[in-house]
């Protein structure tokens, strides 16, 4: 199979399917192979709108990448002013591409570069694409009279520190102020996200982990590093700096949660998400295929919507969040407890996929193949965690939502835990195979309560997210009228 080239496309085109990528968080060749996927799925037989309207027409490019409505992601960000704060590593020149990646999205972009910085990029250019002059001196007296670092603190509804070297990233836990970069972040009321680039021995030095730690302490947000190669040749490992497009929508995710319609604000929400995974000894365990996806995407939309959010993970390979506190947990006993850990709460999703059982003894060494065949494994169950809190008399949330993975009978079954679990209500999905759900990055679920089912269309996890949190804020507020 041949690659996708996006350039052979025209600029309008190449525009729309850039902002359409932006808006789904992939690359644009994900995003050209997500559309060719849906065409191709369309053309199947017996697809809705399938072959027979089709054959011979295939859709329009035009069509396929037609400017979705404005999410209100985007226009929540609408007038909003974001200071990237630009550190001297090789990284730099992805925040050359962050620029055009928050002005894609509505946002005006005022950058600064530290001293370091500048050996790597110019403040040209950074400002002919940020279309503002870009600061780069606490003493200058032009950009003192003008903006001064007072103001550049002030002005900004976000501050992005991308790349953030060790050296930063110490200056602020440590709350210096003899640059200008470190005198805004020190003089800034406004939410700070750290983007981390560095050496992988750097980043895992104990200093690093103690300034990591400070500033988490402090409320900043972090994003990555991701793991890869560095630019260090023949070195790899944990260091690299997030993507342009990964730290866009952490930008705007922050955005919302700054901004004043804060329906959950004031609420405290436990969401759990993931599977769990049970020990069979040291080095296998039990587990299933939940990826995490829905659970994390409901703990990012309950944040952006003001809620104080704890997740409790269990073993996924999705970032957390930002702006939430994630706790990891790798076994329903562990997840119940740092679930009764983070009680109480007004809100209680229960998302997660824990396993049922587990082996009750696991093996303390690796178990070995023997002559007398496969090893028996003797199972228990686990302990339920949503049934736990939902009948906790004293410390049950007011509401407590379920999810019910289903392969048939998807209604039935989801009705049946609504009322063995104890919980308000229950969202249902259909996983088997077919759906493509488990592992996936769309959802189609029903919403079961005591009152009866509603069917929700096809959509993203994060649009499933943002349905559930929007609801759970109407309920919360008719409750409380
Ligand atoms: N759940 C839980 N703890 C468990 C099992 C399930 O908290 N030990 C929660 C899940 O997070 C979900 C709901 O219960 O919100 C239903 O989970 P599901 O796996 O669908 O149901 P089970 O009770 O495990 O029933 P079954 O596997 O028989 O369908």
């Amino acid at each position: 199979m041949g690659s996708i080239t996006i350039r052979q496309l025209d600029d309008d085109l190449k525009q729309r399917l850039r902002l359409r990528a932006a808006r789904h968080g992939r690359s644009m060749e994900d995003e050209a192979r997500t559309i060719l996927r849906h065409a191709a799925a369309l053309e199947q037989p017996g697809a809705a709108g399938g072959a027979s309207e089709r054959r011979g027409a295939p859709p329009p490019a035009e069509a396929l990448v037609a400017p979705a409505p404005r999410s209100s992601v985007d226009s929540a960000a609408g007038a909003k002013r974001v200071l990237l704060i630009i550190g001297g590593g090789i990284a730099a020149y992805k925040s050359l591409d962050l620029i055009r990646r928050l002005k894609e999205r509505g946002i005006a972009v005022r950058c600064v570069l530290t001293a370091a910085a500048q050996e790597f990029i110019t403040a040209l250019s950074a400002g002919a694409l940020s279309g503002e002059r870009a600061f780069t001196d606490l003493f200058d007296t032009a950009s003192e009279l003008d903006v001064g670092h007072i103001r550049l603190a002030r002005e900004a509804d976000l501050v992005i520190v991308a790349p953030a070297t060790a050296d930063l990233m110490a200056k602020m836990a440590g709350g210096h102020a003899d640059d200008l970069a470190s005198a805004v972040l020190l003089a800034t009321h406004a939410p700070v996200l750290v983007v981390p680039a560095m050496n992988p021995y750097m980043w895992a030095h104990p200093a690093t982990r103690r300034n990591l730690a400070q500033l988490a302490a402090d409320g900043v947000a972090v994003l990555g590093p991701n793991a890869g190669e560095m630019a260090e040749a023949g070195e790899a490992g944990m260091g690299r700096m997030a993507e342009p497009p990964e730290i866009a929508a952490a930008a705007l995710s922050l955005l919302r949660y700054a901004g004043v319609d804060k329906e959950l604000a004031g609420k405290r929400v436990i969401v759990t998400s993931g599977p769990t995974h049970e020990p069979i000894d040291p080095v296998r365990y039990i587990a299933n295929r939940s990826s995490g996806k829905q659970g994390h995407a409901i703990a990012a939309a309950a944040a952006a919507a003001g809620a104080d959010v704890t997740l409790i993970s269990g073993p996924v390979n999705v970032p957390d969040p930002v702006g939430v506190k994630t706790v990891k947990t790798e076994t329903a006993q562990d997840m119940l407890a740092a679930v009764t850990k983070a009680l109480p709460a007004d809100v209680g999703v229960f998302a997660a996929a824990v396993a049922d059982w587990r082996v009750e003894a696991p093996n303390a060494s690796k178990i070995k193949k023997q002559g007398g065949g496969p090893p028996t494994l003797g199972l228990i169950e686990n302990p339920d965690v949503l049934a736990t809190v939902a009948h906790d008399a004293r410390r049950r949330p007011r509401l407590v939502i379920g999810f019910a993975a289903e392969t048939d009978h998807v209604i039935e079954h989801a009705r049946a835990k609504l009322a063995s679990k104890g919980c308000d209500w229950i969202v249902a999905n259909d996983v088997s195979a077919a759906t493509g759900v488990m592992g996936g990055d769309r959802n189609t679920v029903h919403l079961v309560t005591a009152r009866g089912v509603e069917s929700w269309p096809p959509q993203s996890k994060e649009e499933v997210a943002r349905a559930l949190v929007a609801r759970i804020a109407e309920t919360l507020a008719g409750a409380e009228r």
